[in-house]
């Protein structure tokens, strides 16, 4: 008998970095997801098959899971370091498929309160939004230290672009640290962005003018990298109405708010070898 989990990818709509700090953030789940697939077998606890190699994760299994006695799938069609919240999918996964092997019903805290243990493996000290997302799969209100809110909101169409490059989400983190106390004001704006797009979930199109104020910012803190700018000017010259980089930044993705027509700039983006896709946010 097999005992799975899982968790969903996420992008981060607004306030990273900000959240790090006491801001809040919005964050929405995304159709793309992980899922970790125990199997009671004699011997020690050992993953069989990943579909990607990194010296940490076995050092989250052992977090995660009991030493002995278990055989380890994970499957995944969320890309690594790409801020699409890969590895809180994969600590929600096994969480999850933890307590269906101990016969256990966890509660969304519960779940929330375990992924910072696991989290701090990839992480170092999150804020808790990317595991928050991965476990909740809609769109959530995030503070630090909040309640965490359930949004309701109406489905926004989007196309995720792919910068190709990897950021590294703890470096990011610590090389914003290093800039306080000079840049306290440009999180305080990405907070207020926030704010304000909390009450405009249904106007597009000022969430579109503020995810281009949340780049600039995002830019001013020196999270982007001249190839995420390029794809938020790709997106708006191709009808997007407002587009940012998602995530640590580094790399990653840009989120693009799609045109009516979203086929130009998905050709543009095929055009040039970036990878996007459409995605309806948050996932249905
Ligand atoms: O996991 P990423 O790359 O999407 O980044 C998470 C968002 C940050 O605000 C940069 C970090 C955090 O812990 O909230």
């Amino acid at each position: 008998m097999s005992f799975w989990g899982s968790g969903c990818g996420k992008l981060i709509l607004f306030g990273e970095h900000a959240v790090v700090y006491g801001h809040p953030a919005i964050a929405v789940g995304l159709s793309k997801e992980t899922q970790v697939i125990l199997d009671p077998r004699p011997g020690p606890t050992q993953i069989i098959d990943a579909p990607f190699r990194d010296e940490r994760l076995n050092e989250l299994i052992q977090k995660a899971l009991p030493a002995q006695g278990l055989a380890v799938r994970i499957r995944s069609d969320l890309p690594t370091g790409r801020g699409m919240g890969s590895s809180a999918a994969l600590c929600v996964a096994l969480i999850r498929a933890r307590a269906a092997y101990e016969e256990r019903s966890l509660s969304f805290e519960e779940i929330h309160q375990q992924g910072f243990e696991l989290e701090a493996v990839f992480h170092g000290t999150p804020s808790g939004i990317d595991h928050a997302v991965a476990a909740a799969g809609g769109a959530i209100f995030y503070r630090k230290d909040a309640e965490i809110e359930l949004l309701e909101m109406p489905a926004l169409q989007a196309v995720v672009l792919d910068s190709g490059q990897v950021g590294n989400t703890a470096e990011l983190v610590a090389a914003v640290a290093e800039q306080r106390p000079y840049i306290d004001g440009a999180l305080n704006q990405l907070g207020e962005l926030t704010s304000i797009a909390r009450t405009h979930l249904d106007d597009p199109e000022m969430l579109g003018d503020l995810m281009i104020e949340a780049h600039a910012l995002l830019k001013l803190l020196g999270v982007s990298t001249q190839a995420l700018d390029e794809l938020v000017a790709l997106s708006m010259r191709h009808g997007a109405l407002g587009a940012k980089l998602s995530g640590a930044g580094g790399g990653g993705v840009v989120i693009a708010l799609a045109p009516e027509d979203p086929n130009g700039l998905l050709q543009a983006a095929l055009h040039r070898g970036i990878q996007a896709f459409p995605c309806t946010l948050p996932r249905p």
